[in-house]
Formats: C-alpha cells, structure tokens, sequence
C-alpha cells in the first residue's frame, strides 16, 4: 500500500470508531473515571442526566455507591423568583427555619396575614387564601390553605437531578406566532 492509502485507512478507522461510540447503549459514566473530591461531587448535565439508568444515581453504575450530594443551601436572600404562570404558588424568598405551623399556631400568618402585612413588610396572602371550595371569602385563613408549605417551597441552589424542559406560559405566548396570539 502506498503511504497516503494508509493514512486514508487510519482516518477512517478513527472516525469509524468515534462515531461508533456515540451511538448505542454505550455507558455515559466511566468506572475507571477518578472519583470526585471528597465532598464535590460533579453534578451532570441535564442531557447526561436524562441518558443513565436512574438519573438519581448521577449517572454512576448499579455496583457502586456514589456519595451523596452535599444538602442544598436554603436561599435566604428575599429575592423572589420569577413565576411561571399565573396560579403558580410563588416560592418562598426567605429561609422558614423553626416556623411552627400546626393545629395551634400559624408562623407564616403572623407576617403574611393582612393585619401585620404592614409592620413586617411582608406581601399578605391573596384572597384565594380565605376562600372555602364554593369561593365563600372566609374571614380567617381557609382550612385548604393553612398549611402553607403544601405548596409552597424555600428557594434552594439545589440543581435539578432529571433532564427538564418546562416552558413558562409567558415564554410560550411569546414565541407564538401573532395569528395565534389572537
Ligand atoms: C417574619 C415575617 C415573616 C414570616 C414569619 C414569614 N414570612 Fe414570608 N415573607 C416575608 C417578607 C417580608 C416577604 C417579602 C420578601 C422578603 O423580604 O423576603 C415574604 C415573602 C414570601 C413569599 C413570596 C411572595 C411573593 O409574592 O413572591 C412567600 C411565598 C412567603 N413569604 C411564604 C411564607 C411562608 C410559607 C411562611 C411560613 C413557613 C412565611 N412566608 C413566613 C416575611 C415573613
Ligand atoms: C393549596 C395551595 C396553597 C396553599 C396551602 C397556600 N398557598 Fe399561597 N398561593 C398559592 C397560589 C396558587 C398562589 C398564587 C395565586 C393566588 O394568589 O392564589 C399563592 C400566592 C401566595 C402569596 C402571594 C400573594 C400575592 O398577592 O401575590 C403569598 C404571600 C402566599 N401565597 C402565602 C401563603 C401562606 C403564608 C400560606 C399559608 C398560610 C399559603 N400561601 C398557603 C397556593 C397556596
């Protein structure tokens, strides 16, 4: 063979065997891959995610034991997050740490409720909150909607574990075509 049949040989084997790898069942995690840190754990992308056996697993094999994430950090910036769509429950801006809300007292009331909304600058609760199921407005907290934290959630820098493509209703509207929109 002369030299440039060769080099074309070579180029196609390591081409072939490239894409040979991208395709398959193919295993994305590597066993021989050095293990992360002691207490970073490198947290995969969402396409990575979305391609194990259990996402949850972080993509490492069903023999060994990955070590588990570090707790996620309860954001405690009063920064709110931007809501989705309209009947979305907004999260919470604030950590809520030792707020009792039981048969006996309501934490989350005390600052949210319209009486103190002004002395502790907090947003009151809207007046789907005091409605019963036949949207009576109640003068006290409906019962379905004294637990607050049924819906909900602390804000966390937590990143998602499973591939995920929500699109928000505002996102949606705007990538609508105008005839649409009408
Ligand atoms: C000490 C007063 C206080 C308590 C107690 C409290 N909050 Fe808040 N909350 C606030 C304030 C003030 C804000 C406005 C944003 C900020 O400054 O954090 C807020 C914001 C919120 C928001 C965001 C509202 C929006 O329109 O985006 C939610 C949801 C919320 N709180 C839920 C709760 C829940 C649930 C509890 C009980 C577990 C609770 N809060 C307890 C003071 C309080
Ligand atoms: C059954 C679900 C549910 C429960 C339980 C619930 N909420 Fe909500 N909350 C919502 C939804 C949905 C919204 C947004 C639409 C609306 O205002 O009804 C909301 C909105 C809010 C807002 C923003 C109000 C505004 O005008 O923008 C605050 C503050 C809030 N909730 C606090 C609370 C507190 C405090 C509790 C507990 C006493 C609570 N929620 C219980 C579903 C719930």
């Amino acid at each position: 063979m002369k030299p440039m049949q060769i080099l074309a040989f070579i180029i196609v084997l390591i081409v072939g065997v490239g894409l040979g790898r991208g395709c398959g069942n193919t295993p994305t995690h590597k066993p021989e891959a050095a293990p992360a840190a002691k207490g970073t754990v490198a947290v995969p992308t969402t396409t990575q995610a979305s391609k194990s056996i259990d996402a949850m697993r972080r993509g490492a094999d069903l023999k060994s034991e990955p070590e588990s994430l570090p707790l996620a950090r309860v954001e405690n910036t009063d920064i709110r997050r931007e809501r989705a769509y309209p009947m979305q429950p907004p999260t919470i801006p604030h950590a809520i740490d030792g707020y009792q809300v039981d048969q006996h007292a309501n934490r989350c009331m005390l600052c949210h409720g319209q009486a103190n909304s002004a002395q502790f600058q907090a947003p009151p609760v809207s007046v789907t909150h005091y409605m019963d199921r036949d949207s009576q407005v109640l003068a006290e907290i409906s019962p379905r909607r004294y637990f607050c934290v049924q819906c909900h959630v602390v804000q966390t820098d937590a990143q998602p574990l499973i591939a995920n493509d929500f699109t928000g209703a505002d996102a949606i509207l705007a990538a609508a075509p105008e005839t649409a929109k009408e």
